[in-house]
């Protein structure tokens, strides 16, 4: 990317860079997260047990209307611990770090790679299923499908994107009628809602496990950390356990499972618990941002990443999909990417680029999984069933892959809940810009 030739491009005149740089979701920090964080550090409770620990944890299962939650070091580690409850019910007495050994296990394709890779820490195999237009998350006529071509799949994991709830209605009666297990991933979406026609609450509430994230462009932070959480006591229990290396109640440490260094610190609980405190006014900025992008854009052919009738998102981040007919020619190899600027038209890596210049955050969609190098391999489910090997030289067309064409055309915009509306104003010209 040339910036300074984006300055100097005409269709950008009267445009100043941002001094300070917007970006695309920061954390936003107060009074109280010093204060908890300040009295952890006087009365010495500095490490993986304390006041802040404990708090946070009656707070977030509160709040989710569930009944326990263990307070981790971050979402990923949270997700493990569900890969391990899962697998102690569905391959009981398979070895740890291979206890999904022989399982496939439907996973949510367009997602961050943290949602999968647990999968693999524990020697199962993902098989990707593809994402429906309405909610941006994983197609519950897929996950149908998926299980036509594989009976046998027991555990399902599912993600909510940007803090849009999934169709969960279906997607719960789906993994109810194959008695496969759900391990929900709400990294993104605490504070999100979902209240359907058989199933209503808040997005990590309806998983058999469940996975909270207080990463640092997350809605609520604690700088990093995560939640895991359940309405099974014992389940609990053991993430308890397992979470802090395994230890036997003996006067010297005794181990008869293998154990994990993955508890919170009293240090981060003490930011997440001050941060939990403005969760609902994150949710209504957030809200305000993606609503005035949607009165900002709505002549251009875009549309905003659709916010299904049945939920109440957190909002998370405003993306934007680019109408087929105004994509500008754009390529992307594994790494490398080329445009070709035309009147009229644009292209996710040509706002990211012009955005990128005058010196504002935001990103492509979450490049789908079985696009993924490393997960090239694995099997991709889309409604036709098999998403692979799909192309034929002599038939035109490729087949469905909405994930794929979501990440060709879908960018997340700058989202962060400190933006000023001035300063979206100007996003919202220089997105403009790109289509003159
Ligand atoms: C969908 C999704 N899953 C899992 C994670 C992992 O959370 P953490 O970064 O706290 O490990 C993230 C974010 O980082 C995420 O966006």
């Amino acid at each position: 990317m040339d910036k300074n030739r984006i300055l100097q491009d005409k269709r950008f005149v009267g445009i100043k860079a941002f001094e300070k740089k917007i970006w695309l979701s920061s954390p936003s920090m107060y009074k109280e997260e010093i204060f908890y964080v300040k009295e952890a550090i006087e009365t010495n409770w500095v490490s993986t047990v304390g006041e802040n620990i404990n708090e946070l944890e009656k707070m977030v299962a509160e709040y989710l209307g569930m009944k326990y939650s263990v307070a981790l070091s971050c979402g990923t580690a949270a997700l493990h611990m569900c890969m391990k409850l899962a697998a102690e019910q569905i391959n009981p007495g398979a070895k740890p770090g291979n206890s999904l050994a022989g399982q496939k296990v439907f996973c949510s394709d367009m997602t961050f790679d943290a949602s999968v890779n647990p999968v693999v820490y524990e020697g199962g195999e993902p098989i990707f299923i593809d994402t429906e237009v309405e909610t941006w998350n994983m197609d519950p006529e897929a996950l149908e499908k998926a299980f036509e071509m594989y009976p046998d799949v027991k555990l399902v994991v599912l993600a909510h994107l940007y803090g849009v709830p999934a169709k969960m209605d279906e997607i719960a009666a789906i993994c109810k009628k194959h008695g496969a297990l759900l391990i929900e991933d709400a990294a993104e979406a605490m504070g999100a809602r979902y209240d359907g026609a058989t199933v209503s609450g808040m997005c990590g509430s309806f998983g058999d496990y469940c996975a909270v994230s207080f990463n640092g462009n997350k809605i609520v932070t604690g700088s990093a950390g995560g939640m895991f959480v359940t309405n099974n006591k014992e389940d609990a229990d053991k993430v308890r356990k397992w979470s802090t290396q395994s230890r036997e109640a003996a006067p010297w440490y005794e181990h008869e499972e293998l154990g994990y260094n993955y508890r919170m610190s009293n240090i981060i609980a003490g930011i997440a618990r001050g941060n939990m405190l403005h969760i609902d006014e994150h949710i209504r900025l957030k809200k305000a941002i993606y609503e005035r992008y949607k009165e900002g854009l709505k002549d251009l052919p875009i549309t905003m990443n659709p916010f299904e009738s049945k939920s109440s998102p957190n909002y998370w981040l405003s993306c934007l999909l680019i109408d087929e007919g105004a994509m500008c020619q754009q390529v992307r190899g594994e790494k490398d990417y080329l445009y070709v600027s035309e009147p009229g038209k644009s292209c996710p890596m040509e706002i990211l680029d012009a955005l990128s210049a005058f010196n504002a955050e935001g990103r492509p969609i979450w490049k789908p999984m079985h696009l993924q190098p490393i997960y090239r391999m694995n099997s991709f489910v889309t409604v036709e069933g098999n998403g692979r090997g799909r192309t034929n030289a002599y038939i035109k067309g490729s087949g469905v892959d909405v994930g794929a064409d979501i990440f060709r055309r879908g960018l997340c915009l700058p989202s962060d809940n400190k933006m000023m509306p001035e300063q979206q104003d100007r996003i919202i010209e220089i997105i403009h810009g790109c289509f003159r």
